[in-house]
């Protein structure tokens, strides 16, 4: 497995975390050797609730939502996208920072609806939302549904009319822009299992079905070219294609979209060296484009909607775990084993993810050791990061790794009956737990 291999060039970066830049979540900060976020030291708080625990830090995601309020302005909306980290605390905190939300099928549907969130707000997205599912979105009167497939306008015109309401849906439209990212979480191009495509004639024909079907209101059009985007050009490409596809629709049909989503995929800093783009200027990018194209193509300005996940809540994660062995191969390479791994975080086996790492309890030294931090599943490739520079570890250090707050928590399994981990927001020098650790008894909860 090519993505195991070691660099037998690599060296440790001797960086402190203080160094670390922007993988740093917004309160981090290093006292006597300690790390602490929200103003709650890290290790302590490992030995308070054992490992491995996920933390987040609020102030981080607070300010990350407002950052793309500000930066798309009022008229137009932020749905954060929960497939990136949901439970009902952070949908609480979405609901009090009057942001919108993105759900992906019935699950987080129901997790949005049981924390009271107005379901007005909310967007259903999927690439085949099941007849259930588009009926619960439906009967909770969900703002947007996003139909993605033929199939699915039709099931949602059935469901509608038969409960004798009028959907508001958008179409999800393939632009055929290819961003510069990991192919699995590329999603504009044309050959993507994502929406409609545009130069096969789909998207046109869906917006004529949806015109057409009763019990729809066809309100406009989504996009979503992919995720972990660090050069954003391809989202101007995007509204360019979008802008005279509306040409188009205005003169064969008369109809101009209210709303055009333009979906998530701001990339963030996993690694020091990284330099995402920041939200101010994505704003300014995609605000300017749309104003310019769809003034010179003589159409009314839509509503736009972002649909952000990661550039919420990565940087705001962080994952605890306790060393329990350091394994050093002589020549080849020094493993350290911590109890957790590809359960709680499997984005480096399916992605190649990289991930800067500490330890929490000794976050004021330089980080001298190369080391493979891996989890203590039965696979080869439960690896948590490859070659991460390290302060020297040893057994009971507790290991702590930044910006895993997304994609991390929402796609954790019960591999080995791995209990998953619980959930702690910090605060202003308070850790409050709001997803608790999973017991044996959940793993054994469906068994009949
Ligand atoms: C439709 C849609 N919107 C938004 C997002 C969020 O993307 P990101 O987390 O990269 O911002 C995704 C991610 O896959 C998505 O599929």
């Amino acid at each position: 497995m090519a993505h195991l291999a070691h660099d037998p060039n690599a060296r440790p970066d001797e960086r402190t975390t203080a160094q670390l830049g922007a993988v740093l979540s917004k309160t981090a900060e290093v006292k006597n050797d300690h790390l602490f976020v929200g103003g709650v030291d890290l290790a302590e708080l490992a030995r308070e609730q054992g490992t491995a625990l996920y933390v987040m830090d609020v102030a981080q995601i607070t300010q990350q939502l407002r950052a793309y309020k500000a930066a798309f302005g009022p008229d137009n909306r932020v749905a954060f996208a929960g497939k990136a980290f949901l439970n009902k605390a952070m949908v609480r905190l979405l609901a009090g920072e009057g942001c919108y939300l993105d759900v992906s099928g019935g699950g987080e549907l129901a997790i949005a609806r049981s924390a009271g969130f107005d379901t007005a707000h909310i967007i259903v997205h999927g690439n085949n939302k099941t007849e259930i599912e588009l009926a619960e979105a439906i009967e909770a009167t969900a703002g947007l549904i996003v139909a993605d497939c033929f199939e699915e306008l039709e099931r949602i015109s059935r469901l509608a009319t038969e409960r004798g309401v009028t959907q508001s849906i958008l179409l999800r439209i393939k632009p055929g822009v290819v961003a510069d990212t990991h192919e699995f979480i590329r999603t504009g191009a044309e050959d993507s299992k994502f929406g409609f495509g545009l130069s096969d004639g789909m998207a046109q024909t869906a917006v004529k079905m949806a015109l057409q079907l009763p019990g729809i209101r066809l309100k406009g059009l989504h996009v979503h070219i992919g995720s972990q985007i660090f050069a954003i050009a391809p989202y101007a490409e995007a509204v360019a294609v979008l802008a005279d596809f509306c040409t188009l629709l205005q003169s064969e049909y008369d109809f101009t979209p209210e709303v055009l989503d333009l979906g998530g995929g701001l990339g963030i800093a996993y690694q020091a060296s990284d330099e995402p783009t920041a939200i101010k200027e994505l704003g300014a990018l995609i605000t300017t484009a749309v104003a310019e194209a769809f003034a010179s193509a003589e159409l009314p300005l839509p509503q736009l909607i972002v649909e952000p996940g990661r550039s919420i809540v990565a940087t705001a994660g962080i994952t605890l775990y306790t060393v329990g062995a350091v394994k050093e191969l002589k020549g080849i390479r020094c493993y350290v084993a911590v109890d957790g791994g590809m359960t709680d975080n499997i984005r480096t086996a399916l992605y190649d993810a990289k991930y800067e790492a500490v330890i929490a309890n000794k976050a004021g030294c330089k980080r001298d050791a190369l080391v493979t931090i891996v989890g203590k599943h039965c696979e080869s490739g439960d690896v948590v990061a490859i070659d991460a520079s390290i302060q020297t570890p040893q057994p009971g250090d507790i290991v702590a790794v930044l910006g895993t707050g997304a994609y991390n928590a929402t796609m954790s399994s019960n591999y080995n009956a791995q209990v998953r981990p619980a959930v702690v927001f910090v605060e202003d020098g308070t850790a409050t737990v709001v997803q608790r650790r999973e017991t044996y008894a959940d793993l054994m909860a469906r068994d009949i």
